[in-house]
């Protein structure tokens, strides 16, 4: 049984087609988003919710959209345990995730998997806006880079990011001899003039506003390397962000060319982020 059909013995003819079905689960707490409509039913979306999946210790309900230069989302706690720190596991490593004071999406796994299979042995890679720490964590159980360079603003994501660390240092060395993460808490635009030519790959998942970094990332990947540029485009619509990665190339003065480009999640109806891996040549 899924969430909505328990749900709908409990609700009026009124309420029943509101009844949430989907939810995305951050290991010990799940997080749901509850249609205004059932705004007086959210402890009973969430212990029905506790009652089908008891692995869950606490629901928490989406109070906002990603907001801000830290794009949190508000949440709040409306049934289980009062807590808002997640322990998540996603491709055997583990994170802890202060919800409502950071970003992050369980929905990128994919995306975190098939960029550690596209590392060469030995590469450096720019891991920029890298909150919690889940590309660089993911990256060092999954190849074998020669270490990533994180570089987060926020400083709460920054803390959790050095406790993710430590956390997952016996699991395939994201330490161990030499460190392999290095956690910068700073902003990119001023960071990234440290690493001129430097990177073999870099991610930049900050859609919406990651254009404005284009030229950073075009300054510090090395010639040959692959940047991977996320955006939220219309459903299908890659033209307008290619023509925009394009531009900001010209202006660089780099010759590039985009190796890879695909849907990585829904998020609207009609919306969908997408990611381009750039190869500069
Ligand atoms: C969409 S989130 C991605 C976080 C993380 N990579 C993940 O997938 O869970 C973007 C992150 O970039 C950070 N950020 C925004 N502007 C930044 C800047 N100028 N320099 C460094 N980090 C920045 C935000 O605080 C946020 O944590």
């Amino acid at each position: 049984m899924n969430l909505k059909e328990a749900l709908i013995p409990r609700l009026s003819t009124k309420e029943k087609p509101f009844a949430p079905k989907s939810f995305d689960s951050f290991g010990n707490i799940a997080l749901i988003e509850i249609p205004k409509e059932l705004s007086k039913k959210k402890k009973l979306v969430g212990e029905t919710l506790i009652k089908l999946h008891p692995r869950f210790e606490t629901v928490c309900s989406i109070e906002s959209n990603h907001e801000g230069k830290y794009r949190v989302q508000k949440v709040k706690v409306i049934a289980g345990k009062k807590q808002k720190v997640a322990f998540y596991k996603e491709s055997a490593c583990s994170f802890f995730v202060p919800l409502g004071e950071v970003f992050f999406s369980p929905r990128l796994s994919g995306e975190r998997l098939r960029i550690s299979n596209l590392i060469k042995e030995g590469e450096v890679v720019g891991a920029w806006f890298s909150g919690v720490a889940p590309y660089p964590i993911v990256f060092a159980k999954h190849s074998k880079m020669k270490k990533a360079i994180a570089i987060e603003l926020n400083p709460v994501a920054h803390k959790y990011a050095k406790k993710n660390v430590e956390l997952n240092k016996s699991n395939k060395g994201c330490g161990k001899g030499e460190e392999r993460i290095v956690l910068i808490k700073g902003d990119v635009k001023k960071q990234s003039k440290k690493f001129k030519n430097y990177f073999d790959r870099i991610a930049m998942p900050l859609p919406h506003t990651g254009y404005q970094f284009l030229k950073e990332a075009f300054y510090s990947i090395k010639k040959g390397g692959v940047v991977h540029f996320y955006e939220i485009i219309h459903k299908g619509d890659f033209g307008v962000v290619e023509k925009q990665i394009m531009d900001e190339a010209k202006k660089s003065k780099k010759k590039i060319k985009i190796i890879y480009k695909a849907k990585v999640r829904d998020f609207s109806p009609t919306k969908e982020q997408v990611v381009f891996d750039i190869l500069v040549q």
